[in-house]
C-alpha cells in the first residue's frame, strides 16, 4: 500500500493527505505537551480519547448547524476532516477566570466572569502564542472585519453548546480554545471550526467537587490524565464505564 503523505506534524496531532481532494486525515498522538513544549510526556490512550471526544463535540456542532471541519471518524486514532486554511489565531472563550487570565489580571481562579470573554492569541510557538487585540489582527491582515464578526459569533455559539453539554453531565466549562479555518467553495470562503475540541484545549471542572478533568491535570501534576479524560468520555456516553485501554469503545 502506498504510504500516505504527511502534511504537518504538530505537538498532539499529525495531518496526512486525505483520500479525496480537499480532505485531510487527522491522527491523534498520545503526546502531551505544556508550557510551549517545555513539559512533555507520552500518555497512553490520550490520542484515542481525544479522537473520540473531538468527534463527539464536532458532531454535536453539526447537529445544531455550527459549521466545522469534521467529516467522519476513520478508526481509533484518525478522523477525516475538510482541508482548510487555518487562521493563525487561538480563539479563547472564558466563562470563569483561570490560567493565564488569572495571572495577568490577578483574578482568583474560579471567579465567574460577568459575561463570556473572548481573547485572541497569535499562533506562533516561537513567540509563545502571545495575546493580541483586534487591532493587530486587522493591521497585520490575519483576518478581515467580516471574518472577526463571524469568528466571534462562532466562538460564542460553541461556548453555549459546550457549556450546556458539560453542565448536563455535572461539569463546568471554565474556558476553551478553538481554531478557525477557511474553506473555499468556488469564489466563496466559509469559516468553520477546525483543529480539535477535547480536554486538551478546554478547562473542565467537576461542578460538585471542583476536580479538574482537563490538561491542567498534566500541566500541574494532579494525577492521571487518562483517568480524567476517561471520566469526561464516560459521563458523555462516549465510552462505557470500563477503561479506555481495553478495546471496548462504543461504535
Ligand atoms: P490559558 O489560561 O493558559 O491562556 O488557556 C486558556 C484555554 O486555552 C485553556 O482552556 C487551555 C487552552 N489552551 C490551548 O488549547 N492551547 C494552548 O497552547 C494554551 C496556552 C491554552
Ligand atoms: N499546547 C501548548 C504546549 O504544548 C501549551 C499548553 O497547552 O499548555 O506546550
Amino acid at each position: 500500500m502506498a504510504r500516505r503523505k504527511k502534511i504537518y506534524e504538530g505537538k498532539a496531532k499529525i495531518l496526512y493527505e486525505g483520500p479525496e481532494p480537499g480532505t485531510i486525515v487527522q491522527y491523534f498522538k498520545d503526546d502531551a505537551t505544556a508550557f510551549n513544549a517545555e513539559k512533555k510526556d507520552v500518555i497512553d490512550g490520550k490520542g484515542v480519547l481525544n479522537n473520540r471526544l473531538s468527534e463527539f463535540f464536532m458532531t454535536g456542532l453539526t447537529q445544531i448547524g455550527i459549521p466545522n471541519h469534521f467529516i467522519r471518524r476513520l478508526n481509533m486514532r484518525e478522523q477525516l476532516v475538510r482541508n482548510c486554511e487555518i487562521i493563525p489565531l487561538e480563539v479563547i472563550v472564558r466563562n470563569y477566570a483561570a490560567g493565564s487570565m488569572s495571572k495577568r489580571l490577578g483574578i482568583a481562579e474560579g471567579t465567574q466572569l460577568p459575561r463570556p470573554i473572548v481573547e485572541y492569541c497569535f499562533k506562533d510557538d516561537a513567540l509563545g502564542d502571545p495575546l493580541v487585540t483586534e487591532e493587530h489582527i486587522a493591521a497585520f491582515g490575519w483576518a478581515s472585519q467580516q471574518d472577526m464578526d463571524d469568528i466571534l459569533s462562532l466562538a460564542l455559539r460553541v461556548n453555549d453548546f459546550l457549556s450546556g453539554v458539560m453542565l448536563a453531565v455535572g461539569i463546568r466549562l471554565v474556558d476553551f480554545k478553538i481554531e478557525i479555518g477557511r474553506v473555499f467553495e468556488g469564489d466563496y470562503q466559509r469559516l468553520v471550526v477546525a483543529d480539535e475540541i477535547s480536554p486538551d484545549s478546554c478547562r473542565l471542572w467537576d461542578i460538585k467537587t471542583g476536580q479538574k478533568l482537563d490538561k491542567d491535570v498534566f500541566r500541574r501534576d494532579l494525577g492521571s490524565l487518562t483517568d480524567a479524560y476517561s471520566e469526561v468520555a464516560r459521563r458523555l456516553g462516549v465510552l462505557p464505564a470500563s477503561n479506555v485501554t481495553k478495546p471496548t469503545l462504543i461504535n
